[in-house]
């Protein structure tokens, strides 16, 4: 190779590492939820995997991570505060079904796990009677930013179960009334992440990260 092929291959590969780094800082980014949504983050901690702790904030738009959430199995729910010995209810719900901006059928329940020991989801595993199976956060398109909330109560009461209304459907679910039904008031912990539908999202490539060219490339 002559010598100034070499250095343009050179350049040109600098520059391309320099874009691609740069794309990925850009895009990247955990931004936390604004300071009245972090009310809601009391001690809890979400784990899925590449994400890592999602805890009150917005899943990245980067990395396909909005799509790869529809995918992914329960998360791990780390209660760092529990108490070993005790007994632990796990609700996950959406309460801005279908848009946050119009809830009519707030709450969707995700996930609900009653009889979870306090060694368990001491080390985030969440191992106990689940009432409705994990279903992973789908926001509809052009709904907007979801919140998804978990909320984890000291259980007292043996034998909680939905009523069998309650258990046909996971939209519309009356949660302050089951919650009323086992006198569960205050939760022992809570957090909540946002996403919305990764078509939305200002990042999302209908060919795919891993065909698409950086969208600045110099000529
Ligand atoms: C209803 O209960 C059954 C048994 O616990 C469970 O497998 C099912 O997912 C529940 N349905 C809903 C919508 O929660
Ligand atoms: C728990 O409650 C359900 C529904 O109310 C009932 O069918 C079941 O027999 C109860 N189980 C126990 C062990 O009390």
């Amino acid at each position: 190779m002559h010598w100034t092929m070499r250095l343009a291959a050179a350049a040109l590969f600098l520059s391309l590492t320099m874009v691609v780094t740069r794309d990925v800082e850009d895009l990247c980014l955990y931004e936390a939820l604004s300071d009245a949504d972090a009310v809601l983050c009391k001690g809890l901690e979400v784990f899925y995997p590449e994400l890592g702790n999602i805890g009150c904030m917005f899943v990245p738009d980067c990395n396909n991570y909005r799509q790869k959430i529809t995918h992914w199995a329960e998360p791990l729910v780390k209660f760092p505060g529990a108490l070993e010995g005790t007994t632990y209810i796990l609700v996950m719900v959406d309460p801005d079904a279908p848009s946050r901006s119009s809830p009519k059928a707030q709450f969707w329940r995700h996930w609900l796990v009653t009889d979870i020991k306090g060694a368990d989801i001491k080390k985030g595993k969440v191992q106990g009677q689940e009432l409705s199976p994990y279903q992973p956060p789908s926001p509809p398109v052009k709904s907007g930013f979801h919140r998804y909330q978990f909320f984890v109560y000291l259980q007292e009461k043996q034998n909680i179960s939905l009523h069998s209304k309650e258990n046909k459907t996971r939209g519309s679910w009356k949660m302050d009334k089951f919650l009323n039904r086992f006198h569960l008031s205050e939760p022992e912990a809570s957090t909540q992440f946002m996403t919305q539908n990764y078509q939305d999202s200002p990042n999302y490539q209908t060919t795919g990260a891993g065909n698409s060219e950086p969208k600045d490339k110099p000529k």
